[in-house]
């Protein structure tokens, strides 16, 4: 029985997993009003809701800290202040219970309750979410490559800074989507390099051109031109690779468009599709229980030598042979 603490930003989440099966997955958003996520207030917020949190997956799981064998927590990559307060309060469940702890990558615990979910074996891999956006294929076990990936910023901040320029209160993707409803295309830069890609002239200009064409019609194009983008960049890798699936991964994957128009392409091209329910897409603790039971054998260790890692990437891991 694992229990799973993730902070790595806006969402201090957490979930207890045994042999796969999830049996609780309860979380909660820090939400910024008219601002970016504030590394102190988010952390504030996962400090204040820590012990709440807890209590609340014990209960839903049913079983007490005495039935829990080891602690797995987000060890990177992440904001700093956000971080270590998941690692401290890891840290102090473990010593006073007298448990092991883990360390999770926290992009290959997205990508490993994916696949899982989605039952696809060796798929290419779409990291998308507010801070990542990468495509990644596994070579041996724990041996991520990345193909490609964004050179600027990620999808999901693409939305969000967008969001926060034209005004919205809460600036989200699942709120900007909603505005786009209806909206009519207007054409906006388009930068795909090989499998990379960049987002920073498509902001740049989806702000100006909000201004002249209006807030529905750009939202509309903004999410119609970067999720085409992810697309060419996929069905370019998926022929490289021939792999036979692609699973998508993170907060963006729960993006009902994007998962429309990545289905439809893997259809065309004979390529099995997968996505997990969107508990599991967005930032949350079941997700690192589930890693940590899957990397347990070899990265069990003492709470006294648990660190976090800020720009800790997928392709550098550290103890993840499973
Ligand atoms: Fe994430």
């Amino acid at each position: 029985m694992i229990l799973g603490i993730e902070s790595t930003a806006h969402t201090l989440g957490m979930g207890i997993v045994h042999k796969g099966k999830v049996l609780s997955n309860i979380g909660d958003t820090y939400k910024p009003v008219r601002e970016g996520i504030v590394p102190r207030k988010a952390a504030d917020h996962h400090a204040e809701r820590f012990a709440g949190l807890l209590e609340e997956n014990l209960r839903k799981a049913g079983v007490g800290m005495e039935g829990i064998d080891a602690i797995a927590y987000s060890e990177g990559p992440g904001l700093g202040a956000c971080l270590k307060v998941g690692l401290v309060g890891a840290k102090y469940l473990a010593l006073r219970h007298g448990k092991g702890m883990v360390g999770v990558n926290h992009p290959f615990a997205h990508i490993k309750i994916a696949e899982g979910i989605a039952g696809i074996r060796k798929p290419l891999i779409l990291y998308v979410s507010g801070g990542n956006t990468q495509l990644l294929i596994e070579r041996g076990k724990g041996k991520f490559h990345v193909l490609g990936e964004t050179l600027d910023m990620g999808a999901g901040n693409l939305f969000d800074a967008f969001g926060r320029g034209i005004g919205m209160e809460y600036a989200h993707g699942s709120g900007l989507a909603k505005l786009a409803e209806g909206g009519r295309y207007v054409p906006l830069p388009y930068v795909v390099k090989g499998m990379n890609l960049s987002f920073s002239g498509l902001l740049t200009q989806a702000l100006k051109e909000a201004k002249v064409s209006g807030e529905r019609d750009v939202a509309h194009s903004l999410f119609e031109t970067s999720f085409a983008m992810l697309c060419e960049a996929c069905e370019r890798a998926l022929f490289l690779t021939r792999r036979k699936g692609l699973v998508v991964c993170g907060g963006v994957a729960q993006n009902r468009r994007l998962q429309g128009m990545l289905g439809k392409m893997c259809a065309e091209d004979g390529v099995e599709f997968g996505v997990a329910p969107d508990e599991f897409n967005r930032d949350n603790g079941a997700m690192i229980a589930y890693a940590g039971e899957l990397i347990m054998d070899g990265a069990l260790r003492e709470p006294e030598k648990c660190t976090v890692d800020q720009d800790y990437r997928v392709d550098r891991l550290r103890r993840h042979h499973y």
